[in-house]
Protein backbone atom coordinates (compact mmCIF):
# COMPACT_ATOMS: atom_id res chain seq x y z
CA UNK A 1 0.00 0.00 0.00
CA UNK A 2 1.31 3.60 -0.74
CA UNK A 3 -0.26 6.81 1.70
CA UNK A 4 -2.13 9.37 -0.40
CA UNK A 5 -0.01 12.53 -0.37
CA UNK A 6 -1.46 15.14 1.65
CA UNK A 7 0.33 17.92 -0.36
CA UNK A 8 0.47 21.19 1.30
CA UNK A 9 2.00 23.28 -1.42
CA UNK A 10 -0.97 22.59 -3.83
CA UNK A 11 -3.10 23.52 -0.91
CA UNK A 12 -1.52 26.76 -0.21
CA UNK A 13 -2.37 27.48 -3.61
CA UNK A 14 -5.42 26.46 -4.09
CA UNK A 15 -5.80 28.74 -1.00
CA UNK A 16 -4.29 31.94 -2.41
CA UNK A 17 -6.46 32.45 -5.18
CA UNK A 18 -9.20 32.82 -2.75
CA UNK A 19 -6.92 34.65 -0.24
CA UNK A 20 -6.34 37.15 -3.04
CA UNK A 21 -9.66 37.82 -4.23
CA UNK A 22 -9.89 39.02 -0.67
CA UNK A 23 -7.17 40.63 0.10
CA UNK A 24 -8.77 42.71 -3.16
CA UNK A 25 -11.55 42.88 -1.67
CA UNK A 26 -10.52 44.66 1.62
CA UNK A 27 -8.30 47.30 -0.68
CA UNK A 28 -11.53 48.50 -2.74
CA UNK A 29 -12.97 49.16 0.92
CA UNK A 30 -9.24 51.10 1.35
CA UNK A 31 -8.31 48.73 3.52
CA UNK A 32 -4.30 47.37 3.16
CA UNK A 33 -3.77 44.33 4.71
CA UNK A 34 -0.36 44.75 6.44
CA UNK A 35 1.57 42.05 8.17
CA UNK A 36 4.70 42.97 10.10
CA UNK A 37 7.58 40.72 10.90
CA UNK A 38 10.20 41.29 13.59
CA UNK A 39 13.00 39.60 13.38
CA UNK A 40 16.31 39.64 15.99
CA UNK A 41 19.44 38.68 14.79
CA UNK A 42 21.21 36.28 11.92
CA UNK A 43 19.45 33.00 12.51
CA UNK A 44 19.88 31.44 9.31
CA UNK A 45 16.94 28.71 9.69
CA UNK A 46 14.55 32.20 10.64
CA UNK A 47 15.89 34.17 7.79
CA UNK A 48 14.80 31.52 5.79
CA UNK A 49 11.24 31.27 7.01
CA UNK A 50 10.44 35.24 6.87
CA UNK A 51 11.65 35.42 3.26
CA UNK A 52 9.24 32.94 2.85
CA UNK A 53 6.49 34.86 4.70
CA UNK A 54 7.42 38.14 3.08
CA UNK A 55 7.16 36.41 -0.39
CA UNK A 56 3.99 34.83 0.24
CA UNK A 57 2.77 38.83 1.13
CA UNK A 58 3.62 39.95 -2.25
CA UNK A 59 1.83 37.22 -3.97
CA UNK A 60 -1.55 37.92 -1.98
CA UNK A 61 -0.96 41.77 -2.45
CA UNK A 62 -0.82 41.76 1.64
CA UNK A 63 1.63 44.81 2.66
CA UNK A 64 4.38 43.30 4.97
CA UNK A 65 6.92 45.58 6.49
CA UNK A 66 9.85 43.90 7.77
CA UNK A 67 12.23 45.19 11.34
CA UNK A 68 15.43 43.37 11.18
CA UNK A 69 17.24 44.22 14.87
CA UNK A 70 20.50 43.44 15.19
CA UNK A 71 21.94 40.65 17.40
CA UNK A 72 22.55 42.86 20.32
CA UNK A 73 19.31 44.59 20.55
CA UNK A 74 17.92 45.37 24.18
CA UNK A 75 14.28 44.15 25.16
CA UNK A 76 13.71 48.17 25.49
CA UNK A 77 14.08 47.96 21.74
CA UNK A 78 12.24 45.14 20.75
CA UNK A 79 9.49 45.96 23.28
CA UNK A 80 9.45 49.83 21.72
CA UNK A 81 9.21 48.15 18.27
CA UNK A 82 5.90 45.99 19.15
CA UNK A 83 4.41 49.06 21.16
CA UNK A 84 5.01 50.87 17.81
CA UNK A 85 3.16 48.37 15.70
CA UNK A 86 0.67 48.33 17.82
CA UNK A 87 -0.15 51.65 18.01
CA UNK A 88 -0.17 51.76 14.28
CA UNK A 89 -3.60 51.46 12.86
CA UNK A 90 -2.25 50.42 9.25
CA UNK A 91 -0.64 47.58 11.03
CA UNK A 92 -3.21 44.20 11.01
CA UNK A 93 -0.57 41.78 12.04
CA UNK A 94 2.26 41.53 13.98
CA UNK A 95 4.80 38.33 14.18
CA UNK A 96 7.78 38.14 16.08
CA UNK A 97 10.28 35.84 14.88
CA UNK A 98 11.04 32.94 16.86
CA UNK A 99 13.61 31.65 18.85
CA UNK A 100 15.10 35.06 19.80
CA UNK A 101 18.67 35.16 20.79
CA UNK A 102 19.27 34.50 24.39
CA UNK A 103 19.41 37.12 26.59
CA UNK A 104 15.94 38.78 25.56
CA UNK A 105 12.84 37.36 27.16
CA UNK A 106 10.40 35.54 24.51
CA UNK A 107 7.24 35.10 26.90
CA UNK A 108 7.17 39.08 27.40
CA UNK A 109 7.81 39.86 23.74
CA UNK A 110 4.75 37.48 22.66
CA UNK A 111 2.54 39.15 25.84
CA UNK A 112 3.29 42.39 24.23
CA UNK A 113 1.61 42.26 21.05
CA UNK A 114 -1.84 42.70 21.11
CA UNK A 115 -3.98 39.84 20.99
CA UNK A 116 -5.78 41.51 18.05
CA UNK A 117 -2.95 41.81 16.07
CA UNK A 118 -1.29 38.41 17.39
CA UNK A 119 -1.60 36.95 13.67
CA UNK A 120 1.08 34.01 15.21
CA UNK A 121 -2.04 33.13 18.25
CA UNK A 122 0.70 32.83 20.52
CA UNK A 123 -0.82 35.63 23.01
CA UNK A 124 -1.69 33.99 26.61
CA UNK A 125 -5.01 35.09 25.71
CA UNK A 126 -5.22 33.66 22.44
CA UNK A 127 -4.10 30.23 23.95
CA UNK A 128 -6.24 30.43 27.02
CA UNK A 129 -9.49 30.98 24.35
CA UNK A 130 -8.00 28.08 22.62
CA UNK A 131 -7.84 26.32 25.65
CA UNK A 132 -11.33 26.80 26.54
CA UNK A 133 -12.79 26.22 22.90
CA UNK A 134 -13.43 30.11 22.59
CA UNK A 135 -12.90 31.99 19.30
CA UNK A 136 -9.64 33.52 18.92
CA UNK A 137 -6.36 33.33 17.03
CA UNK A 138 -5.40 30.27 15.82
CA UNK A 139 -1.43 29.34 15.94
CA UNK A 140 -0.70 28.57 11.88
CA UNK A 141 0.91 25.21 12.23
CA UNK A 142 -1.76 23.42 14.08
CA UNK A 143 -4.62 25.73 11.75
CA UNK A 144 -2.65 24.63 8.37
CA UNK A 145 -2.75 20.69 10.02
CA UNK A 146 -6.44 20.67 10.74
CA UNK A 147 -7.09 22.37 7.38
CA UNK A 148 -5.33 19.45 5.20
CA UNK A 149 -7.09 16.91 7.61
CA UNK A 150 -10.38 18.30 6.89
CA UNK A 151 -9.53 18.96 3.03
CA UNK A 152 -7.81 15.30 2.39
CA UNK A 153 -11.46 14.11 4.32
CA UNK A 154 -9.74 12.24 7.52
CA UNK A 155 -12.18 11.38 10.07
CA UNK A 156 -11.84 13.32 13.05
CA UNK A 157 -14.97 13.00 15.03
CA UNK A 158 -13.72 9.67 17.38
CA UNK A 159 -10.20 9.03 16.07
CA UNK A 160 -7.69 8.17 18.34
CA UNK A 161 -4.91 11.28 17.78
CA UNK A 162 -1.53 10.96 18.84
CA UNK A 163 0.85 13.90 19.53
CA UNK A 164 4.70 13.56 19.40
CA UNK A 165 5.37 16.79 21.49
CA UNK A 166 4.12 18.98 24.15
CA UNK A 167 5.52 22.79 22.59
CA UNK A 168 3.46 25.72 22.93
CA UNK A 169 4.06 26.41 18.77
CA UNK A 170 2.57 22.72 17.99
CA UNK A 171 1.99 20.17 20.18
CA UNK A 172 0.04 21.47 22.74
CA UNK A 173 -2.36 23.65 20.70
CA UNK A 174 -2.77 20.94 17.37
CA UNK A 175 -3.98 18.25 20.54
CA UNK A 176 -6.72 20.95 21.63
CA UNK A 177 -7.67 21.46 17.78
CA UNK A 178 -8.01 17.84 17.45
CA UNK A 179 -9.87 17.37 20.56
CA UNK A 180 -12.39 20.06 19.95
CA UNK A 181 -12.88 17.98 16.78
CA UNK A 182 -13.59 15.43 19.16
CA UNK A 183 -10.63 13.06 18.63
CA UNK A 184 -9.60 11.35 21.81
CA UNK A 185 -6.20 13.02 22.24
CA UNK A 186 -2.85 11.81 23.49
CA UNK A 187 0.39 13.52 24.02
CA UNK A 188 3.50 11.63 24.27
CA UNK A 189 6.93 13.18 24.89
CA UNK A 190 10.31 12.55 25.87
CA UNK A 191 9.15 10.78 28.69
CA UNK A 192 6.88 8.58 27.65
CA UNK A 193 6.76 4.87 28.26
CA UNK A 194 6.63 2.33 25.56
CA UNK A 195 6.04 4.83 22.80
CA UNK A 196 5.51 2.67 19.53
CA UNK A 197 2.45 0.88 21.39
CA UNK A 198 0.74 4.31 21.44
CA UNK A 199 1.68 5.43 18.25
CA UNK A 200 0.58 2.46 17.01
CA UNK A 201 -2.57 2.84 18.10
CA UNK A 202 -2.77 5.90 16.02
CA UNK A 203 -5.78 6.71 13.54
CA UNK A 204 -3.73 10.76 13.01
CA UNK A 205 -0.23 11.10 14.11
CA UNK A 206 1.17 13.93 14.46
CA UNK A 207 5.40 14.30 14.88
CA UNK A 208 6.67 17.38 15.89
CA UNK A 209 9.74 16.77 18.02
CA UNK A 210 12.26 17.52 16.02
CA UNK A 211 14.32 14.76 15.69
CA UNK A 212 15.29 13.39 11.94
CA UNK A 213 13.14 10.01 10.64
CA UNK A 214 12.43 9.64 13.93
CA UNK A 215 8.66 7.68 13.28
CA UNK A 216 9.42 4.53 11.57
CA UNK A 217 6.87 2.10 9.97
CA UNK A 218 7.07 -0.09 12.68
CA UNK A 219 5.54 2.50 15.10
CA UNK A 220 2.27 3.25 12.15
CA UNK A 221 -1.01 1.64 12.42
CA UNK A 222 -1.96 0.67 8.75
CA UNK A 223 -4.16 3.44 6.97
CA UNK A 224 -3.30 6.42 9.92
CA UNK A 225 -3.03 10.03 8.93
CA UNK A 226 0.78 10.90 9.41
CA UNK A 227 1.37 14.49 9.83
CA UNK A 228 5.50 15.14 9.77
CA UNK A 229 5.94 19.02 11.74
CA UNK A 230 9.92 18.68 11.18
CA UNK A 231 11.74 20.37 9.72
CA UNK A 232 15.22 18.68 10.03
CA UNK A 233 18.78 19.33 8.36
CA UNK A 234 20.65 16.28 7.72
CA UNK A 235 23.90 16.17 5.15
CA UNK A 236 22.53 19.58 3.82
CA UNK A 237 19.34 17.79 3.22
CA UNK A 238 15.50 18.86 4.59
CA UNK A 239 13.76 15.84 5.87
CA UNK A 240 11.10 15.54 8.99
CA UNK A 241 10.50 13.65 11.77
CA UNK A 242 8.74 10.82 10.36
CA UNK A 243 10.80 8.42 7.89
CA UNK A 244 9.13 9.04 4.59
CA UNK A 245 10.20 6.32 2.48
CA UNK A 246 9.56 3.30 5.10
CA UNK A 247 5.87 5.23 6.64
CA UNK A 248 4.44 5.70 3.02
CA UNK A 249 4.43 1.90 2.39
CA UNK A 250 1.78 1.66 5.60
CA UNK A 251 0.19 4.94 5.86
CA UNK A 252 -3.10 5.99 4.57
CA UNK A 253 -2.21 9.62 4.36
CA UNK A 254 1.48 11.45 4.45
CA UNK A 255 2.72 14.91 4.49
CA UNK A 256 6.44 15.23 2.69
CA UNK A 257 8.90 17.61 3.86
CA UNK A 258 9.37 20.26 1.99
CA UNK A 259 5.88 21.01 0.57
CA UNK A 260 3.37 19.49 3.27
CA UNK A 261 2.80 21.43 6.75
CA UNK A 262 5.63 23.95 6.29
CA UNK A 263 3.59 26.08 2.99
CA UNK A 264 0.24 25.47 4.90
CA UNK A 265 1.88 27.07 7.95
CA UNK A 266 2.60 30.42 5.86
CA UNK A 267 -0.93 29.70 4.33
CA UNK A 268 -2.24 30.13 7.70
CA UNK A 269 -0.29 33.38 8.33
CA UNK A 270 -2.21 34.95 5.53
CA UNK A 271 -5.39 34.03 6.32
CA UNK A 272 -5.20 35.52 10.28
CA UNK A 273 -3.89 38.16 8.57
CA UNK A 274 -6.85 38.84 5.89
CA UNK A 275 -8.85 38.10 9.40
CA UNK A 276 -7.49 40.95 11.87
CA UNK A 277 -7.55 43.42 8.66
CA UNK A 278 -10.98 42.24 8.17
CA UNK A 279 -11.90 42.61 11.83
CA UNK A 280 -10.29 46.04 11.62
N1 LIG B 1 9.80 30.08 14.39
C1 LIG B 1 9.54 28.85 13.87
N2 LIG B 1 8.22 28.73 13.58
C2 LIG B 1 7.66 29.91 13.91
C3 LIG B 1 6.33 30.41 13.84
O1 LIG B 1 5.38 29.74 13.41
N3 LIG B 1 6.14 31.68 14.28
C4 LIG B 1 7.17 32.43 14.77
N4 LIG B 1 6.88 33.66 15.20
N5 LIG B 1 8.40 32.01 14.86
C5 LIG B 1 8.64 30.75 14.42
Amino acid sequence: MSAILLNGKACAEMLAEEQRARCDALKARGIIPQLAVIMVGEDPASAVYVRNKERACQRLGIASRMIHLPETASQQELNAQIDALNADPAVHGILVQLPLPGHLNESEALLRVSALKDVDGFHTLNAGRLAQGAPGMLPCTPKGILYLLRQAGVALDGAHAVVLGRSNIVGKPVSLLLLRENCTVTICHSHTRDLPAITRQADILVAAIGKPRFVTADMVKPGAAVIDVGINRVDGKLCGDVDFEGVEQVAGWITPVPGGVGPMTVAMLMENTLEAACRA
